[in-house]
């Protein structure tokens, strides 16, 4: 493996939004892109891993509003929130950053002006949308209408979830803004273009170029044949963002600036590490660039990303790996089903971050197909394959090393299944460098069996009765703690810290992909064995659904569970929750019926204290005791206004255990793209405890 030259790699991952929570969704890609890193750095390349918060645009500026904070303070929050849930799940960023940074300024500047003197840069008057209500023009996000094209209704302002096109909001029928309700009016404005219109025939050849994979490839096909358009980079004012030089009030569109995160990223890592940037960025550079997204935002690094590369004189990626989305239980994460997992949820309660790395590796290959976690089948087989082959090879063996033989390894040194597994090695690794995760588990796990079989062939246990069989006996443990060895090397990118310990336990120096020949020599010592690793017991899986659980959904949030709930392009969606109720199906009279619905008066309402969402409300409905629920109404309602109200109630709801304390019921609210939630009064003359039908 010596003749295999050290490649200089920069890996990144898509920026996450700064206004959300990272979710299982999310971590597809990281798991990924970790995994990968981790593998390439195992074969003692240089790689350097770098990602940031997507800081700028409307939605960020109006979530900062909305919680009465600066954006600053907003991004720098989330970043500490962001940076927390990645290091719990091991992933291993060289450094994680901001958009909203200096070098971030001065890169997207300099890119802009080089642009520029490349006449790439157009401005012209267009006609945009403007909320007479807010006092603001509307981001394409912020607009919904009927799609131009296939004529879809709900649709966004900057392309259509049912047929993919792409277009400009004012080409939308029957529009209205997702920030007031209002309808907009058309407004005049100057706007800065990227003339992409003018790289096509880069752009054919660098998307053909091997760059993408087949299907992405494909897609490309698609859009060039519909033409490309010039790309509107300039945002008015009001816009968090980076104000274009010598164009006061006008700003860069937040995806000007977010790909350009990732060289500012890179860019802070090497004023830190003493790295060369422009090794890595330049023209002709010899590095490579591989750019790991989701699908969803294919279009922006596979035509302005390269292109805005490519005519502000840097290098473009060497590749663009686009995975899919995430399902669970093969659906849509859903709130109502509390299958919208946060990653900070899934630690609570499953704890162990490795399992979901490992399930999401088994999945995961080198296309752009969707992948489910059905949990069943996540609790199965982490247990089988985890727990059941691969740490019973050392629990059944390292005991008698342990104490029959002082912790002292006495390899046999021909085991031919050890030479099988070691054989194996590149083929893993061809895997692995090809991104098909899945592949690679495939065969480690089927080495796997060969070693338990080798184990439950020899039967320690049964040598171990007979003293003369002790050379044996040592012989077999000790190869079987070799076998034990390569799995956890192979394995080490999907489970570093299980690795680390195992490390540990064998008493041996860090592994890279050079240890495979590199077996523990007779009379080497290892530590004494202790418990490494603890099934799943389904009751966690269960209890982390139901803490995920909403009853109620604050509306008005740029979160949802439109489009592709998996992945954090929805972060930055508005008022997505009205399509929610589209996920679940019709029910009948009878089941409406079985729905006790009752007047309630507002007796107390509370903040709750940790909680983003909820206010903490006592309900009386004409029991001996008030009702206390949970409503995710604290974006709209101040406490004190509510008490003494009237209100709705679903009284027979079963009780459930929040993380905040038992929630007996929902109140009912009504909320969409044009506000809320407001929660629903009956006319006057209705009592506490009356009945709603
Ligand atoms: O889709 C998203 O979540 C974006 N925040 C990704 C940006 S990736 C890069 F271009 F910055
Ligand atoms: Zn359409």
């Amino acid at each position: 493996m010596s003749d295999i030259k050290p490649r200089k790699i920069l890996v990144t991952s898509a920026l996450p939004y700064a206004n959300g929570s990272i979710h299982l969704g999310h971590l597809v890609e990281y798991i990924q892109t970790d995994i990968w890193v981790r593998f390439q750095k195992m074969q003692g390349h240089e790689v350097h891993y770098v990602c940031a918060d997507d800081t700028h645009g409307t939605p960020i500026m109006l979530r900062a509003e909305k919680e009465g904070i600066t954006p600053e303070q907003l991004i720098e929050r989330v970043h500490a929130e962001h940076s927390a849930d990645f290091a719990g799940f091991l992933v291993a960023f060289d450094n994680y950053y901001s958009t909203n940074s200096e070098e971030n300024r001065e890169l997207a500047s300099g890119i802009y002006k080089a642009l520029k003197a490349n006449g790439k840069i157009a401005t012209r008057t267009i006609e945009q949308f403007f909320d007479p209500i807010k006092n603001m023009f509307l981001p394409d996000r912020f607009i919904k209408g009927e799609c131009p094209k296939c004529h879809a209704k709900d649709q966004y302002g900057d392309s259509c979830e049912v047929c993919g096109a792409t277009y400009n909001p004012t080409e939308l029928i029957n529009p209205f803004s997702a920030v007031s309700g209002a309808a907009p009016v058309r407004k005049e404005t100057e706007h800065y273009f990227f003339k992409l219109s003018e790289c096509e025939e880069f752009l054919t050849s660098w998307t053909r170029s091997g760059t993408l994979q087949p299907e992405a490839a494909n897609k490309m096909g698609e859009w060039f044949e519909s033409g490309l358009s010039d790309w509107d980079i300039s945002r008015d004012a009001p816009y968090f963002g980076f104000e274009i030089p010598d164009a006061p009030g006008k700003y860069f569109y937040v995806w000007l600036d977010a790909p350009i995160g990732y060289m500012a990223s890179f860019k802070h890592l090497c004023q830190k590490a003493g790295l060369d940037f422009d090794e890595y960025w330049k023209a002709d550079s010899n590095a490579e660039l591989y750019h790991f997204i989701g699908k969803d935002i294919l279009y922006f690094h596979a035509l302005f990303w390269p292109a805005t590369l490519q005519y502000s004189g840097y290098r473009t990626p060497t590749k663009v790996f686009a995975h899919g989305f995430l399902t669970v239980n093969g659906e849509k994460m859903s709130k109502s089903r509390g299958t919208f997992i946060t990653a900070g949820s899934y630690l609570e309660h499953v704890k162990n971050p490795e399992y979901l790395r490992y399930y999401y590796a088994a999945k995961l290959n080198s296309t752009m197909e969707d992948i489910d976690l059905n949990l069943e089948d996540f609790v199965a087989r982490v247990n089988s394959d985890l727990v059941g082959k691969y740490i019973n090879i050392a629990s059944r063996t390292a005991g008698f090393i342990n104490k029959r033989f002082d912790g002292k390894l006495d390899p046999s040194g021909n085991n031919p299944v050890v030479a099988e597994m070691q054989a194996q090695a590149a083929v893993i690794a061809d895997s692995y460098e090809q991104r098909d995760f899945g592949k690679a588990l495939r065969e480690i796990m089927r080495l796997a069996d060969i070693a338990n079989g080798f184990v439950a062939e020899k039967a320690p246990w049964v040598m171990a009765k007979d003293e003369a069989q002790s050379a044996a006996l040592q012989a077999v443990c000790s190869d079987a703690l070799e076998m034990f060895r390569l799995l956890t090397l192979y394995l080490k990118p999907i489970l570093p810290r299980l690795a680390t310990q195992i490390e540990a336990f064998l008493g041996g120096a860090p592994m890279d992909w050079h240890s495979v020949s590199l077996g523990l020599p007779a009379g080497h010592v290892i530590k004494s064995y202790e418990h490494l690793i603890t099934r799943i017991d389904p009751k966690q899986i269960d209890a982390m659904i139901e803490a995920n659980k909403e009853s109620l959904q604050p509306a008005a949030q740029p979160h949802s569970q439109t489009r592709h709930a998996q992945h954090q392009q929805n972060e930055a969606k508005p008022a997505s929750e009205a399509k929610a109720t589209s996920e679940d199906s019709y029910i009948s009279i009878e089941d409406f019926t079985k729905v006790d619905l009752r007047i309630a008066r507002i007796v107390n309402a509370e903040h709750v204290e940790g909680a983003e969402k909820l206010l903490k409300l006592s309900l009386d409905i004409g029991e001996e005791k008030p009702r206390q629920v949970f409503a995710g109404i604290k974006s709209a309602y101040d406490p004190e206004t509510l008490k003494g109200r009237l209100t709705v109630m679903v009284a027979n709801l079963a009780p459930r255990k929040m993380k905040f304390g038992m929630s007996e019921g929902m109140v009912l609210a009504a909320s969409d793209e044009r506000g809320g939630p407001f929660i629903l009064s009956p006319d006057s003359g209705a009592e506490p405890g009356m009945r709603v039908k």
